[in-house]
């Protein structure tokens, strides 16, 4: 294959529609690693791989309701099967490499599969990118509520967990401890009662961008954005980039290529219809404290495989 139609569920490179919503894209020994949301059956977590973000070829159901658990120096509530004996809800999974550790290492939206009450984050690992990861469990950092979530590897190999707290009024950035196995220090509160959530984070040149959208549910809105001179340093205000509904898409992670582009990955959903929920990918333009972006009908690989969009 080599077009992508945004906007639609894309299939991977056996025909079969990708489950991967709300995902995160890793980069690792020249793939793409492509994690997110699989609510078949008892999957939580599926990833695919491809070495050109078009044709994606399925690698492993990495977290379902069979998968180990194993608790850790973090007190967690270690369960994949709530009390009425149904699945749990895990939603917006990222995984980051942790060099020093040889680990990779996933953190998600918790809630307990009826409700969105435990506002919670959990935990699983792995020793190979596409490997079944542990299942470590489930708390919530420094007692916070956390809801729609994201990581972010920074330079130094310095990560934070960035997640909705106080019932998605304020977006908490964390840093986390070195082996990411545990939150270190909140490092910020932002954007007081603005209710920003489903945060992607990326950086050029040293400026640092935070994209996020405002709550609607499974409907889209307003995409908005702040910038930054590090993670830790003072953030702007939010301006828009996009349109009123950034493009029919909320976003899930933003994605710096082997060969220097930046992408935005969103979710269309399907609220009615989560399994037909698809995907969007568009060229972000980051220049200085700006961020635009327009749309583009398809994602596809020009004649050297490079990816393009039209
Ligand atoms: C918006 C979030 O971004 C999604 O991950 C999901 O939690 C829905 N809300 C549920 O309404």
């Amino acid at each position: 294959m080599n077009k992508l139609k945004n906007g639609e569920l894309w299939k991977d490179t056996e025909g079969n529609p990708i489950h991967a919503h709300g995902g995160h894209i890793l980069k690792k020994d020249n793939y793409y690693y492509w994690y997110g949301e699989d609510r078949r059956d008892n999957i939580y977590v599926s990833c695919y791989r491809s070495k050109d973000l078009v044709n994606w070829e399925f690698r492993n159901h990495i977290l379902t309701t069979d998968s180990k658990m194993e608790e850790y120096r973090v007190r967690t509530v270690c369960k994949l099967i709530n009390e009425d004996g149904k699945k749990v809800n895990l939603e917006r999974p990222k995984v980051l490499y942790n060099k020093s550790t040889n680990t990779f290492v996933l953190w998600t939206h918790y809630e307990n599969g009826n409700d969105y009450t435990d506002a919670a984050c959990a935990v699983a690992t792995c020793d190979t990118p596409d490997g079944d990861f542990t299942y470590h469990g489930h708390f919530n950092p420094f007692g916070y509520m956390s809801r729609d979530c994201t990581l972010y590897q920074d330079k130094d190999d310095v990560a934070y967990f960035i997640s909705a707290a106080r019932d998605n009024g304020d977006l908490h950035v964390y840093r986390l401890s070195e082996d990411y196995l545990n939150i270190d220090k909140l490092v910020h509160r932002l954007w007081q009662g603005e209710y920003r959530e489903a945060p992607a984070v990326v950086e050029k040149e040293g400026v640092y961008y935070l994209l996020s959208s405002f709550c609607t549910g499974w409907y889209p809105n307003q995409g908005k954005y702040a910038s930054s001179k590090g993670i830790e340093e003072d953030w702007s205000s939010l301006q828009e980039f996009g349109d009123e509904t950034t493009y029919h898409s909320q976003p899930s992670f933003i994605l710096k290529t082997y060969d220097d582009q930046f992408l935005y990955f969103g979710d269309r959903w399907n609220a009615d219809h989560y399994f037909e929920s698809g995907y969007v990918a568009l060229p972000l333009k980051l220049e200085g404290e700006n961020v635009e972006m327009s749309f583009y009908d398809s994602v596809q690989l020009d004649d050297t495989q490079v990816i393009t969009f039209k």
